[in-house]
């Protein structure tokens, strides 16, 4: 069953709320008019709203302690309601702790008007929420659960509690980042629709707009027995895998949603293959080793870089892979347009978590490989387990680094994030001829490609690694070539 989308009007004039709501028409099929948002002289023009008859309205008016903005009288409240009884409204979404005189919802019910009955927690799902849901819904159409998801564990128990629904008219919602994927997979909790917002993208309360919801995630179309896929990380906000993935989905008519899911353990995410038909993940920081150490089965290449970043459901349980590997190398090989890198000296800057599986998989094209650190101590051990040799990242290296110079990698996390502007490599001149490949992709073009370019030299950044490993991670998922050479993202 398709999932309809709720447009939540939050506008202080009703012009205003129509131009969002213009904004974003083609791909909602509900609104939400929060009244408490509404300046009071609006109030009486909501009996010629212009979307009666034209979609669903739901009618809110929030008080402070549920989240909202009216802080009038319950004599007002009561007066604000009775005015709306000869209205079109669809909905009313009441609070738990504050129903009307049962004779005015009554009233509203007997013309086809419907209750929606809500309670919102901000300390996270409590204990007793299935109970209250079942009181709710004694005197309402459909209620409304809105908890604040605090951790990644909690998300088990709203899909658990919403499976506990089934049998009752129910919307279950996460609010906040960890909650995304409540809005997203709304049918795969039972919601009887999903709320959007008319800000662009996704932002801090977990909320996204109604166009991201259609188009990317596709939730007018996604059914139970479809399969979930998603990347897990934290943070997750600026990954471009659910759209890369998606576009991917769509355009193939492949039956499936791909989500991003921030976690604070990978099992929290595993955990959901209770209640989702979880098929496949992407794994990103910092849950990499731990992908490779729950997996049933693992990849040889998973095996030696001991971190995997693709796992995939089969019959037999998770099967860990690692397509950064052969993600790094493809654009490598094309920039040097040979199958193998026989004779090729290569200098590997870091000895973190992303380092590993490119010095091996440099050996296994035949690469003689320097790994540079800044903890020189991290450097020996890798390069003596990877057959590679190993300096100090420091000046006094230069002879050798230039010895190691046909290509140099990248592969800190200085250049991006609270790094920015640090350029591991500062102390050496480029001369023109080298390959300078960084692993970052935001920015696409770091402080050590930036200087490396000016030189002349030609550079590979993140970018071009994460759409070749995630090329390979779609085939993994679905058996089809990705559809795209290049993708748009
Ligand atoms: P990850 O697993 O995410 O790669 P990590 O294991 O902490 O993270 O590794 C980060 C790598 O970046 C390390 O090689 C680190 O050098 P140290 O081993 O000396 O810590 C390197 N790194 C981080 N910031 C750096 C900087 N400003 N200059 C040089 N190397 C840096």
């Amino acid at each position: 069953m398709s999932l309809p989308v709720c447009l939540v009007l939050s506008g202080r004039t009703l012009q205003e709320n129509l131009e969002n709501y213009d904004r974003f028409r083609a791909w909602v099929d509900m609104v939400e008019v929060r009244a408490d948002k509404l300046a009071p002289e609006e109030w009486q023009k909501l009996g010629t709203w212009p979307l009666f008859g034209v979609c669903t309205n739901l009618l809110t008016l929030r008080r402070p302690e549920d989240g909202g903005d009216f802080s009038g009288s319950d004599q007002e409240r009561l007066q604000f309601y009775q005015n709306r009884l000869e209205e079109a409204w669809d909905w009313w979404d009441l609070e738990e702790q504050h129903p009307l005189p049962r004779s005015l919802e009554e009233a509203y019910r007997a013309k086809g008007g419907k209750i929606l009955r809500s309670f919102h927690d901000f300390h996270g799902p409590p204990h007793d929420a299935q109970q209250r849901a079942r009181n709710m819904i004694e005197d309402s159409d459909a209620v409304k659960i809105a908890v604040f998801v605090k951790d990644s564990s909690q998300l088990w128990d709203l899909f658990h509690l919403s499976q506990e629904l089934r049998d009752i008219n129910h919307i279950v919602i996460g609010i906040g980042p960890y909650g995304l994927v409540t809005r997203i997979l709304g049918a795969a909790l039972g919601s009887l629709w999903t709320y959007a917002t008319s800000e662009l993208g996704s932002n801090s309360l977990g909320q996204i707009d109604p166009r991201t919801l259609k188009e990317v995630y596709r939730v007018d179309k996604w059914t139970l027995t479809d399969a979930v896929y998603g990347v897990v990380g934290n943070p997750i906000h600026h990954s471009k895998s659910p759209l890369f993935h998606n576009n991917g989905f769509r355009e193939l008519g492949f039956g499936a949603t791909y989500v991003p899911f921030l976690a604070d353990r990978l099992a929290d995410v595993l955990s959901l293959s209770d209640y989702l038909n979880l098929k496949g993940l992407s794994v990103t920081l910092p849950f990499k080793e731990q992908a490779a150490q729950v997996a049933a089965l693992v990849e040889e290449r998973v095996r030696v870089c001991k971190a995997a970043n693709t796992l995939v459901h089969t019959t037999k349980g998770w099967v860990a892979h690692n397509t950064d590997t052969i993600g790094f190398i493809k654009p490598l090989l094309r920039q040097i347009g040979s199958g193998n890198l026989d004779g090729i000296k290569v200098s590997v800057i870091g000895s973190g978590g992303a380092t590993r599986g490119i010095v091996w998989v440099l050996r296994q094209y035949g690469a003689r490989v320097l790994v540079l650190n800044r903890t020189f101590n991290k450097a020996q051990i890798l390069a003596a387990e990877l057959g590679a040799e190993a300096a100090p990242l420091s000046a006094d290296s230069l002879e050798r680094l230039d010895a190691f110079s046909d290509v140099i990698v990248q592969t800190t996390s200085a250049g991006m994030g609270t790094q920015i502007d640090v350029d591991p490599l500062e102390f050496y001149p480029w001369k023109g001829s080298e390959i300078a490949y960084d692993i970052i992709y935001a920015p696409p073009r770091t402080k050590f490609l930036q200087r490396a370019q000016e030189k002349g030299c030609p550079t590979i950044n993140g970018v071009a690694m994460f759409v070749e490993q995630a090329k390979e991670q779609f085939e993994l998922f679905t058996g089809h070539e990705y559809p795209f050479e290049d993708p748009n993202f």
